[in-house]
């Protein structure tokens, strides 16, 4: 499958505010910084489609994008970003919770992780909160340009054997480089899989 048309939708404070339109999504969740917004645009071959930024916090909303006139990508906001406030940290929480539990287009959720540091404690909780609450997930591990390119392999088979003490049954996995362009009909193709099923 490949994309022939993307385009900004919407940004949205709330779950309820998303659009309307009963279209199958596919949201990036993620440490701020892992590269999210980056990948979509990777994804979507589109330099400044969704905002990038060095400094972690960039992206706030809920933001679809409309892919091929038929099924969405959305950008979330960043978790665990120390610098923000309790207050404004709690909110940015709701805000995914609720979206990811109660929205129903949502198909799947792209769980990005930065290939040199593995999962961080907060990146369990969170893929443990998405098993319990039945939450279809797969890995990206990002940002694969940034290790040399023997170590990619053993890195994340180290991560994913990580992870079988607690799952039985390990989610998919991509390897991407936002950066060298990599990893990009592999996410695709699983999309596109999903989306027939
Ligand atoms: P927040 O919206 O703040 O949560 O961040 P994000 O996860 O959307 O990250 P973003 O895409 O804005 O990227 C953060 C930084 O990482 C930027 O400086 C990007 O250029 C850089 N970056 C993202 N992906 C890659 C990649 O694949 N390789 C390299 N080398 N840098 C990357
Ligand atoms: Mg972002």
């Amino acid at each position: 499958m490949d994309i022939n048309k993307s385009e900004f939708v919407i940004s949205s404070p709330t779950w309820t505010m998303c659009p309307k339109d009963v279209k199958p999504e596919y949201a990036f969740i993620g440490r701020s910084n892992v590269g999210k917004s980056s990948l979509i645009n990777m994804l979507c071959n589109h330099k400044n489609l969704a905002k990038t930024s060095a400094t972690p916090g960039k992206t706030l909303l809920i933001n679809h994008f409309i892919i091929n006139n038929e099924w969405y990508l959305v950008d979330l906001p960043g978790y665990g970003y120390a610098k923000r406030s309790k207050v404004v940290q709690k909110k940015l929480e709701q805000m995914i919770t609720s979206y990811i539990l109660q929205r129903e287009q949502l198909v799947n959720v792209f769980v990005l992780i930065d290939i040199r540091h593995g999962f961080q404690a907060i990146d369990r909780e969170f893929i443990d909160w998405l098993g319990q609450s039945n939450v279809p997930f797969s890995i990206v591990f990002t940002k694969a340009d940034k290790l040399a390119v023997t170590k990619v392999s053993p890195a994340v088979e180290g991560y994913m054997a990580s992870l079988a003490d607690t799952w039985e049954e390990l989610p998919p996995y991509f390897i991407t480089s936002s950066d060298k362009k990599t990893g990009r009909d592999e996410v695709l193709d699983y999309i596109d899989s999903i989306n027939k099923t």
